[in-house]
């Protein structure tokens, strides 16, 4: 990677607040438990402990699930940086989310209470979810799904979604979920990498209350999409949609035939085998296909959710996330099904059709842990206390936040108006790449807001500079981790050398996150950004790359280039500055097009809130434009090193 754009500047926040864990907090939770069974009282002791065994914490936390066959080996890193976790063990992580609770009284539990964008609920017991599961197995059986194969799922959030990754994982086969919110360029693009055999999509959905119609984008992806043999299309609307004979089939239809009874068993895949793929925007060229495994994976989802939101058996846990995204695939499908937890599944967005849904939501369901993202907080702060002061949200007592760094005033706010000045709020780091929490609090230590604070228990972070030397406190550096853990990516589906270069190559032999970051006196980190061409936009992740490609794929575009600027709402947003082909001249309708061009190619998500003609942009001599020069000069900061550009 060259683009390392990211100088040590010593900057760092003077947030000074500390506050301290509350002692009934602390003795309940399960992280003490666990302390307890290994003879410790003490945090720090417990985490150095867990440095030096964490093969012991590994198989600790996996001989709480079930195993067809037990693993041999706990690790193995012999083919460097390629490594392995809980070899020669047999395992399903449906097997874990559902069949497993139906020995025991979390069957008839209730598994997920819905909400859909329209208010309509359905409550699916852990039962329910089972016999639907097995239902759906069958189905994509019938379609010719088996081991190994891919399964595409673009789906508005209902439950036939999580239904969908489980039949999907319990056939030892591999989904990749595309966001709803993607267009139908970027859906045909990973259906293509993943060679996908099925895709499981829906007639339409609502989101805050706007029609989005999903077999069409859908119907525009897989005209180019040849290993597309068949597309299952779940009612969400019930309208009627364009069917193509011999390829579509309706999900009711698929399913009429097979009974309730029908039991397809869960296929005893290798751990290491994979579960799912997931693209994830990257510095360059096209999205990449994250690799996770069934075993580890599974393993490394279960203990975050059970030790960093605490999840105990009369909790409502609701994760706020969308299943298209990494948060979604580990913490509201298989981390708390694992668990056994009753979770809220929502469909809609925080501000519809009033900005008191989520509080109304939190009400109606008792909601005890709720998940939710920094620009969700900023977004209702906007419109006041009013609105949560409106319904009585005793019930929470754990509060969530992911996805991009949670400014100190947001979590303030979070933590009066929400969490009455007492609820612990974790600050969790992580990524598609990493699969499972890595930096965050747990509920028995000290927060510090805009802190994510400390590694969880096993995990070696650190600040370092280019050539992997800890910076020491309270210096900005690179974000890096040093031993594998067991929920982390495997490779990217193939191209095992873009997964070496990208991760372990930039500074050498230790995982490089991409981030920036600083760590204070006491060892609690602050995440400062990307250092790539990634840009966060309300914690969305997207690649300059993807809205350039894009752009220039509009015939009045020559070039372009995309950056993020610091938004005080959605944490980043996107500016372009595009170069027009002769013949073409800037006006505000050019700039119109070229906005929906985005909208309808890439998807909403990546539409720029600015766009700016430019006359040219600064290049290498290779040609490569500058984005960190362009996004310095726009900034107003340092451009840095040029030593590089063109003239
Ligand atoms: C950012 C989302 C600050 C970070 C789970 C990371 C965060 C990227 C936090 C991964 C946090 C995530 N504080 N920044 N608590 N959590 N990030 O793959 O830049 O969509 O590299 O995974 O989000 O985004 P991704």
């Amino acid at each position: 990677m060259s683009n390392l754009g990211f100088e040590n500047t010593d900057t760092f926040l003077l947030e000074t607040r500390v506050f301290p864990p509350s002692p009934s907090t602390v003795e309940n939770a399960n992280i003490t438990a666990y302390m307890k069974s290994k003879g410790f009282d003490d945090y720090d002791a417990f985490y150095k402990w867990s440095l030096e065994n964490r093969f012991e914490f590994w198989d600790d936390m996996a001989k709480e699930l079930h195993w067809f066959e037990p693993w041999q080996k706990t690790f193995e890193w012999t083919e460097k940086p390629f490594f392995k976790w809980f070899l020669g063990g047999k395992f399903n992580i449906t097997y874990n989310c559902l069949d497993r609770h139906m020995q025991t009284s979390t069957r008839s539990k209730v598994a997920f209470h819905w909400e859909g964008d329209d208010g309509s609920n359905r409550t699916l017991t852990y039962e329910d979810l089972y016999i639907l599961t097995n239902r759906m197995a069958k189905g994509l059986q019938n379609l010719g799904v088996k081991k190994g194969d891919r399964v595409a799922i673009y789906l508005p959030a209902v439950p036939e979604q999580v239904v969908a990754l489980l039949a999907v994982a319990r056939l030892g086969a591999v989904h990749t979920v595309i966001f709803g919110g993607f267009a139908s360029n970027s859906l045909r693009d990973r259906i293509n990498d993943a060679e996908a055999k099925v895709l499981i999509t829906a007639d339409g959905n609502y989101r805050g209350g706007k029609l989005i119609e999903l077999k069409k984008l859908a119907d525009e992806a897989i005209k180019e999409t040849p290993t597309i043999e068949k597309s299952i299309v779940v009612r969400r609307l019930g309208s009627d949609v364009n069917m193509q004979a011999g390829r579509d089939i309706y999900l009711d239809d698929l399913l009429a035939d097979i009974p309730e009874d029908t039991f397809v068993p869960c296929e005893p895949v290798d751990s290491e085998d994979p579960l799912y793929i997931l693209y994830t925007s990257g510095s360059t060229g096209k999205p990449k296909g994250i690799q996770h495994v069934q075993g580890g994976h599974a393993v490394g989802v279960y203990a975050t959710t059970k030790f960093v939101f605490d999840i105990k058996p009369d909790d409502v846990y609701w994760c706020t996330a969308d299943i298209g995204w990494v948060t979604g695939h580990s913490y509201i499908v298989y981390g708390p099904l694992m668990n056994g937890a009753t979770s809220v599944l929502f469909e809609g967005v925080p501000t519809y059709p009033q900005p008191d849904r989520f509080w109304s939501i939190v009400e109606k369901f008792k909601v005890s842990i709720l998940y939710t993202s920094p620009t969700a907080i900023r977004g209702l702060m906007r419109f006041g206390e009013e609105w949560p002061k409106k319904h009585d949200i005793s019930s929470l007592r754990i509060l969530g936040s992911v996805g991009e760094p949670i400014n100190p005033e947001a979590w303030i706010w979070y933590r009066h108006n929400i969490g009455h000045d007492e609820l612990p709020i974790m600050d969790t780091w992580w990524q598609t790449e990493t699969g499972m929490i890595l930096i965050s609090p747990t509920v028995v230590i000290p927060l510090k807001p805009g802190s994510a604070s400390r590694p969880l228990p096993t995990i070696e972070a650190d600040v370092v500079d280019k050539n992997g030397v800890s910076v020491g406190s309270e210096k900005g550096g690179f974000l890096i981790i040093r031993h594998p853990w067991p929920a982390q990516m495997r490779t990217i589906y193939k191209d095992p050398d873009r997964y070496v270069q990208t991760y372990w190559n930039v500074i050498p032999d230790v995982y490089f996150a991409g981030d920036a970051a600083t760590k204070d006196k006491d060892g609690y980190f602050r995440i400062q950004g990307r250092v790539d061409d990634v840009i966060k936009v309300s914690g969305h992740r997207l690649g300059s790359m993807e809205i350039e490609s894009s752009l220039v794929s509009h015939p009045a575009v020559a070039e372009a280039a995309a950056i993020g600027k610091p938004d005080p709402l959605k944490g980043e947003h996107v500016k372009v500055f595009v170069i027009l082909k002769q013949g073409f001249e800037p006006s505000e309708a050019m700039e119109k097009e070229l906005k929906l061009h985005v909208r309808t190619t890439v998807g909403a998500l990546a539409v720029p809130d600015e766009l700016e003609f430019a006359p040219s942009l600064p290049k290498t001599r290779s040609g490569k434009i500058m984005r960190r020069v362009i996004r310095a000069r726009e900034l107003g900061e340092p451009v840095g090193d040029t030593s590089t550009l063109d003239g």
